[in-house]
């Protein structure tokens, strides 16, 4: 019996296959393998474009820099997320101010976004947390205050909201979408990479040529860009990746609600709420457990991976001291911050494994109580 891990990537003869083609190819960057897997991604998300690069966090920052955001702007984070979501703010010079989630779907509020906007708000990033789609609404409060709307979708691949009879995918839920394929991450490359999504027709050019130094097919600059190009390796090997992503998301629901029925009635221990109307792409399950540090201890002593998401929120880690709100309480942020603990549910957990879980999770609130 091994340790049921956190995360594990898939990998298959198919995706070896095609990084070994691509390799005798000797075709390793600015190939086919990139161009056809930033289409295949945008017509899987329902976007109009999509560039692949080298990471979620170079999206972020990138997204940023296409909208034009620098100095002088804001722009609204929530605090319960990786720290990509705010350090790409500063690194092009703006300011991240920092807003409070939901208490029930942990994503950014939009009345905490209402209260934060004012003059020098450009953007809003929101996150899908852990793989929650953020509130819709949000899409059409930021269009009504000609707000640009970042998706932060590194933890959303295959996330859907359901809009008037229409889905869109994580992706297609704002006007730049940015993407992570950290081998943790609900879909994979063989190592770093990243996706730029956008539904703006204005920007789909640009967002092209800005990860290749901003030049255009004449080899001129004409925007200030960077190498964030994707390898031809890492292209072939998530094409294959994207094509299982609908079953692995489907397996990740299935696990899902296993737990939820399993744990409803735990003391101590609440089960996560998925909004209505979306698909949760599960890229983690959180429990929010009244005692955190002994559960994950325990289930590590059963050889269970769990992790604390995120006990430090973005606001108060040290690269923010000398931000105005490092000491600033943001209620449910800080609430639950400390007390959501994850459990393995990724896709390549077998039906035993997720017995074994269910088992050890129940075994410890008979153990406590
Ligand atoms: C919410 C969120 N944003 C951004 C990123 C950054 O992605 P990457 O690690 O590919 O740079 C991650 C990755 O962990 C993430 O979870």
């Amino acid at each position: 019996m091994g340790r049921i891990s956190i995360a594990r990537p898939s990998w298959d003869d198919e995706m070896r296959q095609a990084a070994i083609t691509t390799l005798d190819s000797l075709r390793w960057v600015k190939g086919e393998q990139g161009k056809a897997f930033g289409h295949e991604f945008a017509d899987f998300t329902g976007a109009i474009h999509a560039t692949p690069c080298q990471s979620g966090s170079v999206a972020l920052w990138a997204a940023l820099r296409l909208l034009g955001i620098g100095p002088g702007d804001e722009v609204l984070v929530p605090s319960l997320t990786y720290i990509a979501t705010a350090t790409c703010v500063s690194l092009v010079g703006a300011t991240p101010i920092f807003v409070d989630v939901e208490p029930e779907y942990w994503c950014i509020s939009l009345e905490s976004l209402e209260r934060a906007r004012n003059e020098k708000t450009k953007a809003v990033i929101g996150v899908h947390l852990f793989g929650q789609m953020y509130d819709p609404e949000i899409i059409e409060w930021c269009k009504n205050h000609s707000i640009a709307l970042i998706e932060d979708a590194a933890q959303a691949h295959g996330g859907e909201m359901h809009i008037d009879g229409e889905v869109k995918g994580a992706g297609a839920c704002g006007d730049i979408g940015c993407f992570s394929f950290f081998p943790s991450k609900n879909m994979a490359v063989g190592g770093e990479g990243g996706m730029l999504t956008t539904t703006l027709s204005s920007i789909s050019q640009r967002m092209q040529s800005f990860v290749n130094h901003g030049r255009d097919e004449t080899l001129e600059s004409f925007e200030v860009g960077s190498n964030l190009r994707m390898s031809e390796v890492s292209a072939a090997i998530g094409r294959v990746q994207l094509k299982r992503l609908p079953s692995w998301v489907k397996k990740r629901n299935e696990i899902a609600a296993k737990y939820a029925n399993s744990f409803k009635s735990l003391d101590g221990i609440s089960v996560p709420k998925t909004r209505p109307d979306t698909t949760h792409a599960w890229h983690q399950y959180c429990l929010i457990v009244e005692k955190p540090l002994e559960f994950k201890a325990y289930l590590d002593q059963h050889d269970i991976d769990a992790r604390i998401y995120y006990a430090k929120p973005c606001h108060h880690q040290k690269v923010f001291q000398n931000h105005h709100q490092y000491q600033q309480s943001l209620h449910w942020t800080d609430e639950l911050g400390p007390k959501l603990v994850a459990i393995p549910v990724h896709h390549q957990l077998s039906e035993d494994d997720v017995n074994r879980v269910v088992e050890v999770v129940n075994a410890f609130t008979s153990t406590t109580n």
